[in-house]
């Protein structure tokens, strides 16, 4: 990694038809190629997972959603990013997650990182308990998907907990562009709580890819040397993940 305008993604939405934001294979491409603009060395396909469906339903529909993009791609002249794409899945907290036999299916590529979004509410204790049990009975080791987004639910308390658990925190390059947001995104950096910096990209309008802007925005503001610490951690993820 010694240019630093590459990085590695290992939060993003650009499946087809999987979550909001990313309609088609239209839309899909595009995002593929913004990547590419901005030198991404790999990235993660991170679906939203919600306890509505099954694992093995999610699985197949992540697959075959995959194998359509894999298709177009491989049509393309972007046909060389697909091997720079492994999968996984943005897990939604939930308590059966304790119990899910399958959970290690969800995690990133072949690593034991499991990717988590917290409720967008006030959390009970047992949000944390659970997170707790999930690391030490399952062995799998928990990222916190944009810990930024949670503060306004009233649980400063319990993410100070948080912030004491063996967990990594991701931010989204969405926190340091958002207008209004940049003084607590520096605040969260510079107090070391980040990471892992992730742009959770879910179209090309609407969180777009758009880490080159964040990468731009910590160098103006001196943060480079929490840039390459944020960087390193997503590329040691991603090798982590690769078979
Ligand atoms: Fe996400």
């Amino acid at each position: 990694m010694s240019n630093d305008n590459k990085y590695y993604d290992v939060h993003a939405h650009f499946l087809p038809s999987m979550d909001l934001g990313c309609k088609n294979i239209n839309d899909a491409m595009q995002m593929v190629s913004m990547m590419e603009k901005q030198s991404c060395q790999g990235v993660i396909a991170t679906p939203h997972f919600y306890p509505t469906e099954t694992v093995d339903v999610y699985l197949k529909r992540r697959e075959d959603n995959y194998a359509k993009l894999k298709e177009a791609l491989l049509d393309s002249e972007l046909a060389d990013f697909d091997k720079k794409i492994i999968l996984g899945t943005e897990v939604a907290y939930h308590h059966s997650l304790v119990f899910e036999r399958n959970l290690a299916d969800l995690c990133l590529g072949d690593s034991n990182y499991l990717l988590l979004e917290l409720p967008f509410s006030k959390w009970s204790n047992e949000v944390l308990e659970d997170i707790e049990q999930i690391i030490r009975y399952r062995g799998l080791r928990i990222i916190i998907a944009h810990l930024e987004r949670f503060y306004e639910y009233g649980n400063k308390k319990l993410i100070e907990k948080l912030l004491d658990m063996d967990v990594a925190i991701q931010m989204n390059t969405a926190h340091l562009l958002k207008f209004g947001a940049f003084r607590h995104a520096l605040k969260m950096i510079k107090d070391q709580r980040v990471d892992v910096l992730c742009t959770d990209c879910h179209g090309t309008f609407f969180y777009p890819p758009n880490m080159e802007q964040a990468m731009e925005k910590m160098k103006k503001n001196g943060l480079e040397e929490d840039m390459t610490r944020m960087l390193q951690n997503s590329f040691a993820i991603y090798k982590t993940a690769v078979s």
